[in-house]
């Protein structure tokens, strides 16, 4: 059966990018194949974080992994800190990639841009090897993601090539599988950004209130002209709120731009704002009600029994093909 595996880093506020890029998305997955989706805490120490906001934050994602429609019975659903497996292949597999490679990632590059090296801690450069133990513990065969995150699913691909080159047919080979509409959700504010998490004018936030949210599309830069065309160089902004409203109506940007003929820009903004409401109201309040009863915490838990047996076979072939001594 195909494995798929993803994940969130529990790093600030989940944005309407993730919410198309990636979570919108793993529930689909569940009745063909065996899904593993988890909160990425160890990664959100990357990056200085308070411990009080790390928290939140991964009781926030664990509250919408399941208001997106997961469901506990089909997935496994866990935080990476509570499989312990996740460090163990971490620390083998670091020997297997390297600091040139490491240095080229885009990620890394963006991240520590504004950091001299005695800011910059070792385990955002070595971010890629802590994802690849991630995939890797699983035998994922398909990685749903972003296209930011392409980058690291493929450098993960060539510690397989690495790895089994030199140890025999060990790891599983994993894939990157992006939208075809809405792999990367850009600003509202500035569309030649991306929607990360940092933005307060240009990010939708999963957590804004809806009104906030429709001031937010609102006030979006739109572009010159007046056409909605799907023309992401001249026009970014309009491609932006086209492709929003594709993906979160399950259509192709050609058919969303059929639907707009002759709309003036404004009334556009209003037909994605009430899009976006008509999808994020109902997801919202499945989600207060989630966290609000706490259920979350039992999955959590079942959750990390699941896929500590799943990891622990993985980490145990790993540790013999490499030579560690087997006592048991
Ligand atoms: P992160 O918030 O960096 O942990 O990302 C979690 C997932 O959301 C990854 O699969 C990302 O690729 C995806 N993602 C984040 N921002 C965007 C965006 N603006 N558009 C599409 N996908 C995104
Ligand atoms: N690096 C991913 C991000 O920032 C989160 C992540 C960590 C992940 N480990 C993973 C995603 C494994 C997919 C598979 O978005």
């Amino acid at each position: 059966m195909t494995r798929i595996l993803s994940g969130i880093k529990p790093t600030g506020q989940l944005t309407l990018g993730n919410y198309i890029g990636a979570l919108k998305r793993f529930k689909d997955f569940q009745d063909s194949g065996e899904v593993f989706i988890f909160i990425a805490d160890l990664h959100a120490l990357t990056l200085p974080i308070d411990p009080e906001v790390l928290k939140e934050n991964s009781r926030d994602i664990a509250a919408f992994y399941l208001a997106s429609g997961l469901d506990p019975k089909k997935a496994t659903i866990f935080l990476q800190s509570s499989v312990s497996a996740h460090a163990e292949l971490n620390a083998i597999l670091q020997n297997y990639l390297y600091m040139g490679e490491l240095r080229r990632m885009t990620q890394f590059k963006d991240k520590s841009a504004k950091m001299n090296d005695n800011q910059i801690g070792l385990g955002l450069f070595a971010y890629p090897v802590l994802m690849a133990s991630d995939i890797l513990l699983y035998d994922a065969n398909i990685v749903p993601v972003g296209e930011d995150q392409i980058q690291h699913v493929e450098i993960t691909r060539d510690l397989v090539n690495r790895f089994n080159h030199r140890y025999g047919d060990i790891l599983v080979m994993p894939k990157a599988q992006v939208n075809k509409v809405g792999a990367r959700i850009m600003s509202l504010s500035d569309p030649t950004k991306k929607m990360s998490k940092s933005d307060p004018k240009g990010d939708i936030f999963l957590k804004d209130d809806m009104k906030t949210i429709r001031k937010k599309i609102m006030s979006a830069v739109t572009d010159l002209g007046c056409e909605v065309k799907y023309d992401p160089e001249n026009k970014p902004g309009i491609s932006n709120l086209l492709t929003i409203y594709a993906a979160l109506s399950d259509i192709s940007i050609s058919e969303a731009e059929e639907r707009f003929v002759g709309f003036r820009y404004g009334d556009f903004k209003k037909a994605v704002a009430d899009k976006v409401e008509e999808i994020l109201g109902p997801f919202k309040a499945r989600y207060e009600e989630i966290l609000a009863s706490g259920e979350y915490l039992e999955v959590l838990k079942e959750g990390a029994k699941k896929a500590e047996e799943i990891a622990n076979v993985t980490l145990k072939r790993v540790q013999k093909a490499v030579g560690l001594l087997p006592i048991e």
